[in-house]
């Protein structure tokens, strides 16, 4: 693996090694065995043009549980505000001897495009624009494997809010298509939900207690207000009432569904508190299990076998 820039055509075998492994690493850890040595040697870079707390601080806590050199690129601080370019930046941390970078950037293909340029170093994309968040996906897939077991043609998702905006609900699609879930149903305001390519053999319900009817899982996402054009959510109460998940309307899913959200939460907006932070929330796991993952992906860029550097073809370059 040379770089992972999105799940879009990963091979089912390739995404099911990465989960298998990021399990292996999450129960290694959980049982006491150090990491430490895994990684070292190598430097990690996390380079990110856009805020995060999860995957910045889960990518950084990978690398050191991993023994790998960490540097915390902050983009507020750094000479991109006096007009160096991105690549620049990158070919100025690579010569200080970065094997891999850890990039989250506000524009599409934006990772993509540095990762034809790396000059030898791994990219790894942490959410570009709308385009992918492979590591989300990932995560997410894991946290749905754990609960639901890995028959995935056996499951009834929904996927609701925002998913016009959304690189995690893209790259979530990618994986849930790769893996076979049987029913992907999505939920949200006309104005919010992508065209047919994005949503390809997904069903559109425009109900949300409709949507909500016997399914095992919900995606909830995060109304995504910094990407918006003004006007295209009218009333954050109106969303609320028509596509906020309650308690009440969770109870038409199946008897244990779980709620997953990516984070970060507006509560009140898309997710009422008491589900949030109720029993059927599986949040904080997708956030448990971020570091987990993020170990994976690390490794197979950074230490790859001989035969998982032949499974992971040209997705992930
Ligand atoms: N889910 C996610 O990408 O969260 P952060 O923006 O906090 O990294």
């Amino acid at each position: 693996l040379r770089h992972l820039l999105t799940l879009e055509g990963l091979p089912r075998r390739t995404l099911e090694q990465l989960l298998d492994r990021a399990q292996a690493l999450r129960d290694e850890a959980y049982s006491g065995v150090s990491l430490r040595g895994r990684l070292a040697g190598h430097t990690v870079c996390n380079l990110f043009f856009e805020p995060s707390t999860r995957t910045r601080s889960s990518f950084q806590l990978a690398a050191a549980r991993m023994g790998a050199d960490v540097l915390n690129f902050d983009a507020a601080s750094a000479s991109t505000k006096k007009g160096e370019t991105d690549l620049d930046t990158l070919k100025t941390l690579r010569a200080m001897g970065v094997d891999a970078f850890v990039i989250r950037h506000a524009h599409d293909g934006a990772v993509a495009a540095l990762a034809e340029k790396s000059g030898g170093a791994s990219l790894i994309n942490a959410g570009d624009g709308r385009s992918a968040h492979p590591t989300q996906g990932l995560l997410d897939m894991l946290t749905l494997r754990q609960r639901k077991g890995d028959d995935f043609g056996s499951l009834r998702v929904l996927m609701v809010g925002d998913i016009l905006h959304s690189r995690v609900a893209r790259s979530d699609l990618h994986a849930m298509r790769t893996l076979g879930v049987g029913e992907i149903r999505v939920c949200g305001p006309g104005n919010l939900l992508p065209d047919d390519e994005v949503l390809a053999g997904c069903e559109r319900v425009a109900s949300l207690d409709e949507a909500l009817a016997g399914v095992d899982a919900v995606f909830m996402l995060r109304l995504q207000r910094e990407r918006m054009v003004e006007g295209l959510v009218a009333s954050l109460d109106d969303y609320f009432r028509d596509y906020g998940l309650t308690p009440a309307r969770l109870r038409r899913a199946a008897h244990g569904a779980i709620v997953l959200h990516p984070g970060p939460m507006n509560r009140g907006v898309e997710i009422d508190d008491a589900v949030a932070d109720g029993a059927q929330a599986v949040i904080l796991d997708q956030v448990a299990n971020g570091v987990a993952v993020r170990m994976a992906v690390l490794e197979a860029v950074l230490e790859p076998e001989p035969q998982a550097t032949t499974a992971f073809g040209p997705w992930c370059r």
